[in-house]
Formats: structure tokens, C-alpha cells, sequence
């Protein structure tokens, strides 16, 4: 059934001049984008959304660099989005991002990885109500 993935494109990203290189891989692979949102994240703000890390050893490091510059946040829409925006992403880390994902192009580290995808449709929903209501 079509249902809904979020997304952000991350701060190096958007200062490199990806947003409209990573918007068109998203729309080439057939998503909608519905919802839209260029945003500067306050350190705070970070440290809210990525609360599940707040034990690991790089949430600080993490939540300095959500809030170093302005991100983009989405909402789309496809059949099957969160698996299939996940394959389109590629691997966490870059070194292990396949041909043809978005992290392999634009991806400088397991930090500065270009983009988020959200792993689940309950934390799809969760994440776009952190910025769209
Ligand atoms: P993201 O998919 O947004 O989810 C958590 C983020 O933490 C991840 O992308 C990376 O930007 C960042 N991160 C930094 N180091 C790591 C790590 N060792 N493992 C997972 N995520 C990391």
C-alpha cells in the first residue's frame, strides 16, 4: 500500500549545494514528496529527535553537527516507502553504501552520511511530527 517515509537532508549536505541533486534522486525513484521544510536545528531540537542515541558514544558529536547549519526535512509518499527509501539511501556508513544510493554520492563519513531515513513506520510517523503538524 502507498504510505510515508521522513527524511532529512543533513547540514554538509545542504552546505555543499545537494539539496536539488538528492530531491531528484528521491523523485526518480518514484517518491512524492508532500511535505517540505528547510530548517536550522537548535542543539536542543538535535538532541529531542535523536533521544534513542542519547547512550551512544556519538550522540554529542551527532546533535553538534545536526545543529552546525540548516537541514531540509520531508515527508514522502510511495508504496513500500520506508524499506525502499532505505535501499535508495544505501548503508549507514558510506564505506558500505552500494552503486546508485544516495549515500555513495554525496556520503562523506558515518557522520556527515547526506541523509536520514526513518526505520520504521511508527518512527516515520513520530519524525514527521517533530516538524509537520
Ligand atoms: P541516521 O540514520 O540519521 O541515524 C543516526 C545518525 O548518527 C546516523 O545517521 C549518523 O549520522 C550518526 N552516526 C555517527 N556515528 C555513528 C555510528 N557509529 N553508528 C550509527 N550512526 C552514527
Amino acid at each position: 500500500a502507498t504510505n510515508r517515509t521522513f527524511t532529512m537532508i543533513k547540514p554538509d549536505a545542504v552546505q555543499d549545494n545537494h539539496i536539488g541533486g538528492i530531491l531528484g534522486m528521491i523523485e526518480a525513484a518514484g517518491f512524492r514528496i508532500v511535505e517540505l521544510q528547510k530548517v536550522q536545528l537548535t542543539a536542543e531540537r538535535a538532541g529531542q529527535f535523536y533521544e534513542v542515541h542519547k547512550e551512544r558514544p556519538f550522540y554529542q558529536d551527532l546533535v553538534k553537527y545536526m545543529s552546525s547549519g540548516p537541514i531540509v526535512a520531508a515527508i514522502l509518499e510511495k508504496d513500500n516507502a520506508v524499506a525502499d527509501f532505505r535501499t535508495l539511501i544505501g548503508a549507514t556508513n558510506p564505506a558500505n553504501a552500494e552503486d546508485g544510493t544516495i549515500r555513495k554520492k554525496y556520503a562523506k563519513s558515518i557522520e556527515a552520511n547526506a541523509v536520514h531515513g526513518s526505520d520504521s513506520d511508527e518512527n516515520a510517523q513520530i519524525e514527521g511530527e517533530f516538524y509537520f503538524n
